[in-house]
């Protein structure tokens, strides 16, 4: 009795395990220290990337990968891996649920960093959560901190950050409306 019990309890252990298996997801299981389970990150300086558009995340990896866009340690962290591997992380990661993280910011800066996206809709949609291509990041309930910081570098010229037009749309903005901005799409549910 105990011996076919256990085989129950080991079977239905395997049968549990499949999502958490093959190469892929054990390469997915190392960002999970920083990422968060599932991609969806506990912040506030590191991005969700759970559910953002594959072009997206393959883009941004093979450019680290390449040395084409400014990192801190992301560039170097992808340097070890092949171009195969990078696109089944994109397809991994984009595969899973976009799980905004709303945050609570002061009403009035809520509304300056509204009127002040009026230009961003375009491409990210009123709320940051429906972008207009596959290249372009949902941003509602991503961390308010990690994209004021990601603006400061497309602001930067001398931040190699590749994608001319996001560029071009940050370093339009008030400085003074950097911060309010990302504060309003971390404060969007969807
Ligand atoms: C040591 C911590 C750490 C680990 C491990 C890590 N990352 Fe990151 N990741 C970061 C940080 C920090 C950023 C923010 C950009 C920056 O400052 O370099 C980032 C940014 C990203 C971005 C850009 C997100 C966006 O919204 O634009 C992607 C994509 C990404 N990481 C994918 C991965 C994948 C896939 C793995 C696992 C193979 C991974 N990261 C492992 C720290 C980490
Ligand atoms: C022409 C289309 C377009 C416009 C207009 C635009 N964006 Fe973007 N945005 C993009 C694309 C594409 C990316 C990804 C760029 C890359 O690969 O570096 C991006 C990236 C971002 C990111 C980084 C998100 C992350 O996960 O790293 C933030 C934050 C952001 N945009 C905010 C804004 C704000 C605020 C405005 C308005 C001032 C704006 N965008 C206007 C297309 C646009």
């Amino acid at each position: 009795m105990k011996s076919t019990l256990m085989m129950v309890l080991a079977a239905a252990g395997l049968a549990a395990t499949p999502a958490l298996a093959g190469p892929t997801e054990d390469l997915a299981s190392t960002c999970n220290a920083c990422h968060g389970l599932n991609g969806v990150s506990v912040g506030p300086t590191m991005p969700s990337i759970g559910g953002l558009p594959e072009i997206y995340l393959k883009n941004v990896m093979l450019q680290w990968k390449n040395g084409e866009r400014y990192s801190a340690t992301m560039g170097r962290h992808f340097k070890g891996y092949s171009d195969e591997e990078i696109s089944s992380l994109a397809t991994y990661f984009s595969k899973l649920p976009w799980v905004p993280v709303v945050q609570k910011a002061d009403a009035k800066v809520i509304a300056q960093g509204k009127e002040a996206s009026e230009r961003c809709e375009t491409c990210h949609g009123a709320t940051g959560s429906e972008p207009d291509d596959d290249e372009t990041p949902k941003i509602n309930g991503q961390w308010a901190e990690y994209m004021h910081l990601e603006m400061l570098k497309y602001r930067t010229d001398a931040v190699k950050m590749p994608h001319r037009k996001m560029r071009g749309n940050t370093k339009k903005l008030d400085e003074a409306d950097v911060e309010a901005v990302a504060k309003f799409y971390a404060a969007q549910p969807k």
